[in-house]
């Protein structure tokens, strides 16, 4: 069973019964021993170096001894910083781990303070489901070519606008993605992101029928396969 569990801004656990990815594990202020006992930390994945996102990669690394999936100039300062286990990639690379595979994406966004360093988003295969993380980023034409090249069937968008897409934009980003779920992310953090998700899911209602999922900080929601996978990457 794939699990999804949402610690706000765009940190959130994947996991199966045998690995836990976790994303952008920024822990919106609070610590990371917010994190249940017993969550398993199998792998992190950093989007891009802005605290938000690197937030609590290093020290959650060293302590569950997870490798850190991103960009190589992330990977490689993050090793310089003493992270015992890299994984580097780059845009439109993918890789094979064992609990599935990873295809690091473009994102329209600074990448932060590492020089060098752009951001990106990740496609993650697992379990015969596809998850497309978008990290931050606004509005680009080839989130269609993601679509067609995969078919993605949780989609966790950024919908916080002035950092990122708003609620329309990421509601149109949700059409040319044609994802099946659409789940909303990096909003809320501050004043200057606030949002109401149910608007994006009233956009979202306007423009394609994907179905979205809003989660709060500490909730979780079982991830479905596709019924038809096909396979692609
Ligand atoms: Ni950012
Ligand atoms: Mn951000």
């Amino acid at each position: 069973m794939l699990r999804l569990t949402y610690f706000g801004q765009s940190c959130f656990l994947l996991q199966n019964e045998s690995f836990g990815l976790l994303f952008d594990p920024y822990f919106s202020g609070k610590t990371a021993a917010m994190l249940p006992a017993g969550t398993p930390v199998s792998y992190i994945l950093v989007s891009h170096a802005h605290q938000d996102h690197l937030g609590e990669a290093l020290p959650l690394a060293k302590k569950y001894g997870a490798p850190v999936i991103s960009t190589a100039e992330i990977c490689n300062y993050l090793k310089q910083q003493g992270c015992p286990y890299i994984e580097p990639m780059h845009i439109g690379g993918k890789a094979l781990f064992p609990f599935g595979q990873v295809k690091l994406t473009a994102a329209q966004h600074g990448g932060g303070s590492i020089p060098g360093a752009i951001a990106c988003g990740f496609l993650v295969f697992m379990d015969g489901c596809t998850l497309y993380f978008a990290g931050d980023t606004g509005l680009f034409g080839d989130m269609k070519l993601i679509g067609e090249r995969s078919s993605v069937d949780y989609a966790l968008l950024p919908i916080g606008d002035r950092y990122t897409m708003g609620p329309e934009d990421a509601a149109f980003a949700a059409s040319l993605l044609q994802a099946k779920n659409v789940v909303p992310m990096h909003y809320n953090g501050n004043e200057r992101t606030k949002q109401d998700p149910n608007r994006f899911a009233n956009e979202v209602k306007q423009c394609c029928d994907s179905h979205v999922i809003i989660l709060s900080a500490g909730e979780e929601t079982v991830l479905k396969a596709a019924q038809t996978e096909n396979g692609s990457i």
